[in-house]
């Protein structure tokens, strides 16, 4: 399919006007200061999801803290989630780490160049493993993500679905072909900064793209129809309580979420579904769960608003005291205001601390 698709598509010239683009356009960026395969893993890792200038203090911080890969196997999980806080998609965090860990007993804390033994690795897709091959091994591997299938549906004039799979497959088999073989890490890097500067999602800048004469889409004026992607299902708002909970010392209640599903592992106020409490039955429903005795003092003016990718939560916050500890659940802990600063929260949460006077 891919072959009749790039008929009369001029490669060679393609792939010199973009190189030539990109040696002089290129964006200095922390991760481009030289080939640190590890450097490289964890730039591709925080930009899934998360924009460049997001992207560059985070990454600068965790490099500084976590140099090498050594550094990062030895390091708490709970550090790694404190410089992740913010990012969110925290399970990259925890997957980047213990496949670092794997590399250290594994490879002796060498990035492996063998596109197999990179795959294994845990959070390490196709997307990922391609992006290390090219830019840290100069290995002509394709690194598609939405940004480089953007791109090519429009440089190609594709109208198939980029929200399925088999269209992805379809974008990494024609950039398998159209990579330069001589310089693939310039190639792969020289279309996403295409994609972010000029390529762009809204209005893109056509009249100056060093790539314009080649672009089946400007051709035919359907550069702005491009790519096609089916809308995802809207997403579903629930409703929680927060609380924060002080006990007679002073000090706040919190708890550790689950090893699993969201936000595994981050420290969070303890919450209740609304949809299975009434304020009258707060305190009941925290006996049964934790082991709790509180008294609800108040409710706090203004809801805490966090959209994820697929849910919304919509979180009010109370304020309220522990009379009684009758069970001791490891989940909870019980500390002290400046104690909260030290542990990783999602961004939800640390609005709700910001409640706390
Ligand atoms: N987006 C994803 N990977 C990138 C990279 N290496 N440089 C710039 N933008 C990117």
């Amino acid at each position: 399919m891919s072959k009749v698709i790039l008929q009369n598509f001029n490669i060679n010239e393609f792939q010199d006007d973009l190189l030539r683009w990109y040696g002089a356009n290129k964006r200095a960026l922390p991760w481009r200061e030289n080939k640190d395969p590890y450097k490289v893993w964890v730039s591709e890792i925080m930009l899934q999801q998360t924009k460049v200038d997001t992207v560059i203090p985070y990454f600068n911080q965790f490099i500084a803290k976590y140099p090498t890969t050594y550094a990062l196997a030895e390091a708490d999980e709970e550090d790694v989630l404190k410089s992740w806080e913010g990012l969110g998609y925290y399970s990259r965090a925890r997957n980047l780490q213990a496949a670092v860990r794997e590399v250290v007993e594994k490879y002796d804390g060498k990035v492996p160049d063998v596109k197999e033994n990179l795959g294994e690795l845990k959070g390490v897709g196709p997307y990922t493993k391609g992006a290390i091959l090219s830019i840290a091994f100069d290995q002509p591997e394709p690194a598609v993500d939405g940004n480089v299938m953007r791109v090519f549906s429009r440089v190609l004039l594709i109208n198939d679905d980029i929200a399925l799979a088999r269209t992805k497959k379809h974008f990494e088999e024609l950039v398998r072909e159209v990579i330069s073989k001589e310089d693939p890490s310039s190639f792969n890097q020289g279309i996403m900064d295409l994609g972010a500067t000029i390529c762009t999602p809204k209005s893109p800048a056509c009249l100056i793209c060093p790539v314009q004469k080649h672009c089946r889409a400007f051709a035919v004026g359907a550069e702005n129809e491009l790519p096609v992607k089916k809308k995802a299902k809207k997403q579903k708002t629930i409703a929680y309580a927060a609380l924060i909970i002080k006990n007679q010392e002073g000090k706040y209640v919190i708890e550790k979420r689950p090893d699993t599903g969201l936000l595994a592992n981050l420290y969070q106020f303890p919450m209740v579904p609304l949809e299975e409490v009434t304020f009258e039955t707060i305190p009941l429903w925290f006996y049964e769960e934790y082991g709790l005795r509180i008294q609800v003092k108040e409710k706090l003016q203004g809801k805490v608003k966090h959209v994820f990718s697929h849910i919304i939560w919509q979180v009010d916050v109370y304020h309220a005291e522990v009379e009684e500890v009758k069970i001791a659940d490891d989940r909870l802990r019980f500390v002290e205001q400046e104690g909260l600063d030290a542990l990783p929260f999602p961004v939800s949460h640390q609005k709700v601390m910001d409640y706390i006077e």
